[in-house]
């Protein structure tokens, strides 16, 4: 099928990539001309495991990248807008993005195409898009919009493309829906087809509730600190239950990345939109928030004052497998540190070229035991595989004091005190102190 997908944020060049690695010829469009010219070249300019190779095998074949939207859209008959769509100053969802993107197509098109929302919208975006493309284009070319909501997870991004739990399609036609539908055939996964408004919903509807999981079990595990129980194990009890299950149920600093916190805000906004109050939504954001300032709360617990004390900051990025800095925890909880008097050594496995541009007056490490040297304490931000198989006898060496506050859960409470270490889990029971 030959496709087009505007934007190469990292939902359109994940989507577009796959979609060329399925056989598809794909034209990836974007604005910014720098980026097309090092997608040409091969470069890629975000981490995302295995989609360089998807590119290497692709690329010039079945995968082109180009500024040209004009001629991208005349050689399609499919065209994706994935866009960003970026929260305002009250978490209001901002559509230009993808009002442009419509109107850039409706001026292009010169026959009839599918024209697929794949952004994060306001719900009724669909019926917009069809507006914008009925009064930008040339002639009265037929097309219809559709709404095909992304789950994708960064840092497991092509893996959710190829192996997605489900497709969502939300159409006015049927026909334009099934015709969406084969591109994801040969996945073989279940393909829901609904309403525009309704798949628009989902999409909201998803990450809200994954976000509400999170704080939900945050708000437990703080309460866990105060009681003396294990949330690990209070998560294990729980999650023998069909109804409850166990996924995302991880205590900790809270969600970042660029999905949840704006998708939460922007569905509360969407709601007074509407005349419609959440009263939930906006507790899960404040408890996400606050969940930082309890990790903070830890580690004064453990050292008292940070003033002239060495930390090492184990972890950047929002999450493991990926070099994004959005909403991370780390943007605060490093600030709040040095602010604090504290000298601060840091350490990610690949996202410290991105900590560069947000987090000063700390010292970059060329790995974990670099920046644990003479520390006080190692706080553990985020939980990259190569901290869990840390060296603890030789890290033990390496540090002023032993004392660990992770804020990932990744260690074991018991383990860390046979090793000789002070550990502070988030809702780990009573700390074990030396
Ligand atoms: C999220 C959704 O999981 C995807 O389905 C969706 O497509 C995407 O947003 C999007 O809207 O584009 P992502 O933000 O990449 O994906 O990352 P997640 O793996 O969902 O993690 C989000 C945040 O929640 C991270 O900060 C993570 O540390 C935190 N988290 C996750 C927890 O604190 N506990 C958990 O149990 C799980």
């Amino acid at each position: 099928m030959r496709i087009t997908v505007v934007g190469t944020g990292y939902v359109g060049l994940v989507t577009g990539c796959c979609f060329a690695d399925l056989g598809n010829v794909v034209t990836c469009v974007d604005v910014n001309r720098k980026k097309v010219q090092e997608l040409q070249k091969g470069f890629i300019p975000i981490y995302e495991p295995g989609l360089e190779e998807i590119v290497k095998r692709n690329r010039n074949k079945r995968l082109y990248f180009t500024t040209d939207l004009a001629k991208a859209v005349q050689n399609s008959d499919f065209v994706f807008i994935a866009v960003n769509t970026p929260p305002g100053k009250n978490g209001e969802v901002d559509i230009t993005h993808v009002q442009e993107a419509a109107k850039g197509i409706a001026r292009n098109l010169n026959g009839y195409k599918i024209i697929i929302n794949k952004s994060t919208v306001p719900i009724g975006m669909g019926d917009i898009v069809t507006q914008i493309i009925q009064k930008h284009r040339t002639k009265k070319q037929s097309f219809d919009v559709v709404s095909n909501p992304e789950f994708l997870r960064e840092g497991s991004a092509v893996t959710d493309l190829f192996k997605p739990e489900r497709i969502v399609i939300g159409a006015t036609s049927r026909s334009a829906a099934q015709k969406v539908a084969e591109i994801y055939k040969p996945l073989h996964r279940p393909i829901l087809i609904t309403d525009l408004k309704s798949a628009e919903m989902i999409k909201y509807a998803s990450n809200a509730f994954l976000a509400t999981k999170i704080s939900f079990i945050n708000e437990i595990a703080n309460l866990c600190d105060q009681v003396g129980a294990d949330i690990t194990q209070v998560v294990k009890g729980m999650s023998y239950d069909s109804r409850i299950g166990g996924q995302f149920l991880n205590a900790g600093l809270g969600f970042g990345g660029s999905c949840f916190p704006k998708d939460v805000a922007g569905l509360v906004q969407i709601g007074k939109d509407h005349q419609f109050q959440f009263r939930l939504l906006p507790q899960v954001l404040e408890i996400n928030r606050d969940q930082r300032k309890h990790f903070l709360k830890k580690v004064h617990k453990a050292l008292g004052s940070l003033k002239g004390k060495t930390i090492a900051v184990w972890g950047l990025s929002f999450k493991p497998d990926t070099d994004d800095m959005r909403e991370a925890p780390s943007l605060t909880i490093v600030p709040e540190l040095t602010a604090q008097g504290a000298k601060v050594k840091v350490y990610d496995p690949v996202a410290m070229p991105q900590a560069k541009l947000f987090l000063k007056n700390v010292k970059y490490c060329k790995n974990a035991y670099e920046a644990a040297k003479s520390a006080d304490a190692v706080l553990v931000l985020t939980e990259w595989h190569e901290f869990i198989q840390i060296d603890f006898q030789k890290l033990k060496k390496l540090v002023r004091k032993t004392v660990i506050v992770d804020g990932r859960n990744i260690y074991d409470p018991t383990q860390m005190a046979e090793k000789g270490f002070s550990y502070y889990g988030m809702g780990r029971g009573k700390p074990f102190v030396f």
